[in-house]
């Protein structure tokens, strides 16, 4: 850190101070004005954070302008090639990447925490068959809190090592059996003999009654296995997101570390978040047929017109999305192995050039993002279109767990409390009269 510092004077507040300029390892400097109320007696205003940075943290960079996405200082291209899932959440949890022991020591605690407790599928019973996954998650994920509580102490390293494995080894079983819950198929049990993904594509598929008549080959495949596992790097983290920014502020007020991931479940659901995978195929479906894609690119630039082109345009990445090239790539590769074209990805890609082309979107620098094509290989592994979003969950997991690990640890936290620019009434007095009867 520099001892730089920015300079800030006002005549109408009749003040000046100055304020500290930080220099992180990467980035933009950033102004520490947390002494600014004290100093000038203003407060700033930012809706949507588009210039405040909320926190320090050491687990994932991102330049927009160039397109750069590091994890603990690692490219996410050099990750998605060479890197698997478990390694990565292990490099964003621990800072490092695993030696051949540490990383077999997590696989294997990962596989023993790979349980629910019973009483946990009776959270999951209790819904109708129809509710939404994400809704589901949301409930199941905030139950587990009720059975880790009144044992877990959160200022102890430990504890809170466990915590976030336990999260991260559940995370797929409870959003099989969602699934599996909506079809009215039973539960299938979590195998110790499979690593990560495939487990989870055993629990989302395999049907032990019907096991004579479905090779579990089909569904246990490598290649959907990779493809389910490089899906899961990219969405891994993603700084100070929307729903990870949920989870820091949960958790900066020491709550049980299951019910701030569900308000980060929460806050993913939403489309224009982790929602947008869900949003991009039911619009592809909407727009159903290449010559209709004009009449959906007018309404996107339409302000009057509440649609917009969903997978396109992100808040930091101005240049382009380098988690979309990756899986724009991915989708080729997978697709062009299957005997039939998806008729959805060749919609996609004819969007996607006419949207390049068009002047409001190159103007706005709005590009496609991870979501626009995410959505198109979860498909092609036959996840129905309501659970994509849960698939972001599990992957994400690895990253709320890391900064929840992070803030927990961090001497200087404090709890998260913004201030306002109150812009209604003045006081006024309340009189009384017989308005109630
Ligand atoms: N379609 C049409 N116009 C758009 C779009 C879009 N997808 N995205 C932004 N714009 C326009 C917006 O109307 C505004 O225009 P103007 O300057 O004329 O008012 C301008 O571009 C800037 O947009 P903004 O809403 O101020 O940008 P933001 O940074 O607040 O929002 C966003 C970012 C991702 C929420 C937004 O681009 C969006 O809604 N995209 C579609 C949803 C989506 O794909 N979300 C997934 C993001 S990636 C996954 C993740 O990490 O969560």
């Amino acid at each position: 850190m520099s001892n730089n510092s920015f300079k800030v004077s006002d005549d109408k507040l009749g003040k000046t101070a100055s304020f500290p300029l930080l220099e992180g390892t990467l980035g933009h400097p950033t102004v520490d004005i947390q002494n600014l109320n004290r100093d000038m007696g203003c407060f700033t205003y930012d809706p949507g954070f588009t210039s405040t940075a909320s926190c320090k943290s050491d687990i994932t960079y991102i330049n927009g302008d160039e397109g750069i996405l590091l994890y603990r200082g690692y490219p996410i291209d050099q990750l998605a090639e060479h890197s698997n899932f478990l390694e990565v959440a292990y490099l964003l949890m621990n800072g490092e990447l695993p030696s051949k022991a540490e990383y077999e020591k997590f696989e294997s605690e990962i596989t023993w925490y790979s349980k629910i407790h019973e009483k946990l599928r009776g959270f999951i019973e209790g819904f109708h068959y129809d509710a939404h996954p994400m809704a589901m998650m949301v409930g199941v994920v905030g139950s587990l809190s009720a059975f880790y509580h009144s044992e877990l102490d959160v200022n102890d390293p430990e504890h809170r090592r466990i915590s976030a494995l336990r999260m991260l080894a559940k995370m797929p079983i409870i959003a099989a059996a969602c699934y599996k819950h909506s079809i009215g198929d039973p539960f299938v049990y979590p195998r110790a003999d499979l690593g990560y993904c495939k487990n989870f594509l055993n629990m989302m598929f395999a049907r032990p009654s019907e096991r004579f008549f479905i090779d579990e080959r089909e569904y246990l495949n490598p290649a959907a296995a990779r493809a389910l596992d490089l899906l899961f790097i990219l969405h891994a983290d993603h700084e100070q997101n929307a729903s990870t920014s949920t989870v820091r502020l949960a958790s900066s007020t020491g709550a049980n570390p299951y019910a701030c991931i569900a308000a980060g479940i929460a806050a993913l659901w939403g489309p224009a978040h982790g929602g947008a995978n869900e949003a991009v195929l039911s619009m592809l479906a909407e727009i159903g047929d290449i010559k209709r894609v004009p009449e959906f690119i007018k309404r996107a630039k339409d302000k009057d017109d509440p649609f917009r082109l969903m997978g396109f345009g992100h808040r930091v990445y101005k240049n382009f999305d380098p988690r979309a090239t990756i899986i724009r790539r991915t989708c080729h590769e997978l697709l062009e192995k299957q005997a039939s074209k998806d008729p959805l990805f060749e919609l996609a890609l004819g969007l996607e050039e006419v949207a390049l082309k068009d002047s409001y979107f190159i103007e706005r620098k709005l590009y496609p993002n991870v979501d626009f094509y995410s959505g198109i290989i979860y498909k092609a592994l036959n996840i129905p279109v309501d659970m994509f979003t849960v698939m972001f969950t599990i992957a994400r997991t690895a990253g709320w767990v890391s900064h929840w690990l992070e803030l927990m640890a961090d001497p200087s936290k404090r709890i998260g409390r913004p201030r306002q620019l109150y812009t209604g009434k003045p006081r006024r007095d309340y009189i009384a009269t017989d308005r109630r009867g």
